[in-house]
C-alpha cells in the first residue's frame, strides 16, 4: 500500500520505519528538507500520492494542517494518531474533551476524508510489531466509514495488533483520555513500553 505520513516526529518516523519493514511504499510529508534516510516530500504531494495517510503532527496544528490539504485528502483513509495535548502547565493535559474531540475536529475539517482514530493510546516504540508478554495488545479505533476501518484494521493486524472498533469518530472522546491513562501509568512506573489489551469471550466483537 502507498502510505503517506504527515509529520516527522517520533511517531511519524516509527511508523515509517515499521511500514517500510512490512514492504509498504512510504513517504513522510514534512517541512524538513531531509530526514535521515527516510523518503520525504511536501505534505500536499505526499497526501495526493498515497492510498492511506497517517496524521502524526502535534495536536495543536492538526486541524489547520488537514484543512489546507482538503483536496488532496478527499476520499482518502486518514488515520488520526494525534492527541489534543496542552503542555503549557508542564505535564500533558487534554485541551478538548467530553463533548468533542480532536478526532471529530479533524473529521469536520476534512469531511471528504475517511478519518479513523488509531495509534493514540500507545507509545511510538510499540506502534509497529509490538512484542509483549501475553500476546498482541489491542489497538482501539473509531471512525464513521466501515470500509476505511476495515483497511486500517487489516494494516494493524498485519503489524502485530489485535483491533477493537469503538464505533463512530465521536468515540475519539473516549480514546483521547485513554492516552492520559497510558501516560499516567508510564510516569508512575518509569516505563514507556506498556499497552492496553482487551480481554473478551471468543464470540464477542
Ligand atoms: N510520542 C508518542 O509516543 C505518541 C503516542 C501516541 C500519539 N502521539 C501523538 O502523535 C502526534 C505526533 O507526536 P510526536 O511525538 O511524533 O511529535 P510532536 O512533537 O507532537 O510533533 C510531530 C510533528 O508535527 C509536525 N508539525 C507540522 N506542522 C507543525 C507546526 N506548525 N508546529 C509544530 N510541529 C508541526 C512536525 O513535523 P515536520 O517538522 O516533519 O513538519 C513535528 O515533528 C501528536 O499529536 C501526539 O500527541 C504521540
Amino acid at each position: 500500500m502507498r502510505i503517506g505520513i504527515l509529520g516527522s516526529g517520533v511517531v511519524g518516523r516509527a511508523l515509517a520505519t515499521g511500514y517500510l519493514r512490512h514492504g509498504h511504499e512510504v513517504r513522510i510529508g514534512t517541512r524538513q528538507s531531509e530526514l535521515d534516510d527516510l523518503p520525504i516530500g511536501p505534505a500536499a504531494q505526499v497526501a495526493a500520492d498515497s492510498d492511506l495517510v497517517v496524521l502524526a503532527v502535534q495536536g495543536a496544528v492538526a486541524v489547520e494542517l488537514v484543512s489546507g490539504l482538503a483536496a488532496e485528502l478527499d476520499g482518502k483513509v486518514l488515520v488520526d494518531a494525534t492527541n489534543p495535548l496542552d503542555m503549557s502547565a508542564g505535564g500533558p493535559q487534554l485541551y478538548v474533551g467530553t463533548t468533542d474531540s480532536l478526532g471529530e475536529q479533524v473529521q469536520r475539517a476534512v469531511p471528504g476524508a475517511r478519518v479513523v482514530k488509531a495509534y493514540n493510546t500507545v507509545g511510538n516504540a510499540l506502534m509497529v510489531d509490538p512484542d509483549l508478554p501475553g500476546g498482541p495488545p489491542t489497538m482501539f479505533i473509531a471512525g464513521d466509514d466501515p470500509a476505511a476501518k476495515e483497511t486500517v484494521g487489516d494494516l494493524l493486524r498485519e503489524t502485530g495488533w489485535d483491533v477493537a472498533d469503538l464505533g463512530g469518530i465521536e468515540a475519539s472522546r473516549y480514546l483521547e483520555p485513554m492516552c492520559m491513562a497510558w501516560v499516567a501509568y508510564g510516569a508512575r512506573n518509569g516505563t514507556w513500553t506498556h499497552a492496553f489489551r482487551l480481554l473478551r469471550q471468543p464470540t464477542a466483537g
